[in-house]
């Protein structure tokens, strides 16, 4: 059976973050676009800028703060989410410790001091250019960011 020819679009959607320990993040501001049915689009754009979040929403995971998406069928009617499958980025971080929680785990297990590894680790977040996201959870990262980080959380700066 032919898949359904299903067009996709987004009307000036956006979103945004909140968490009690830092100010709102503005994932998305203003996104209208149009996916259309049988095509390949590519959606491209620097680190962090929402194009991970862009697809959460277009899977219905995450709720818009504004604007909206709507469904079209061939006939031009208005139709309900499809089923949808997503490869997702992968990465390689403990969820449960923050950025530099993560870089410094390897250092904390050879028993280099504290003062030490934080100094090292904070070295390695800002050449990966993540000063800044210290505290964050992998959560709260893109995926571009969560394998910068991921760099260090298993190479080379365990190994000095
Ligand atoms: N759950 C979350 N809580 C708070 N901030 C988030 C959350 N998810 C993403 N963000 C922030 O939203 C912004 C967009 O993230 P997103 O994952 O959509 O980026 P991206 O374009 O896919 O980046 P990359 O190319 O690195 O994968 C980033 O600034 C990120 O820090
Ligand atoms: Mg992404």
């Amino acid at each position: 059976m032919a898949a359904p020819q299903i067009a996709l679009t987004f009307k000036h959607v956006g979103i945004v973050f909140s968490s009690e320990d830092s100010a709102p993040v503005i994932a998305l501001a203003d996104a209208t676009c149009r996916f259309a049915p049988g095509r390949v689009t590519a959606i491209i754009g620097p680190s962090g800028c929402g194009k991970s979040t862009l697809l959460q929403i277009a899977r219905g995971f995450l709720q818009p703060t504004r604007g909206t998406l709507e469904f079209v069928d061939e006939a031009g009617s208005k139709t309900a989410r499809p089923a949808m499958s997503t490869v997702w980025q992968a990465f390689n971080l403990f969820p449960w410790l923050t950025v530099i929680e993560n870089v410094t785990f390897g250092l904390e297990l050879r028993g280099v001091p504290r003062k030490e590894r934080e100094g090292r680790a904070r070295q390695a977040i800002a050449a990966v250019d993540l000063t800044g996201f210290e505290r964050k959870y992998p959560r709260q990262l893109s995926g571009g960011m969560r394998q910068r980080v991921g760099i260090w959380s298993t190479t080379i700066i365990l190994a000095g």
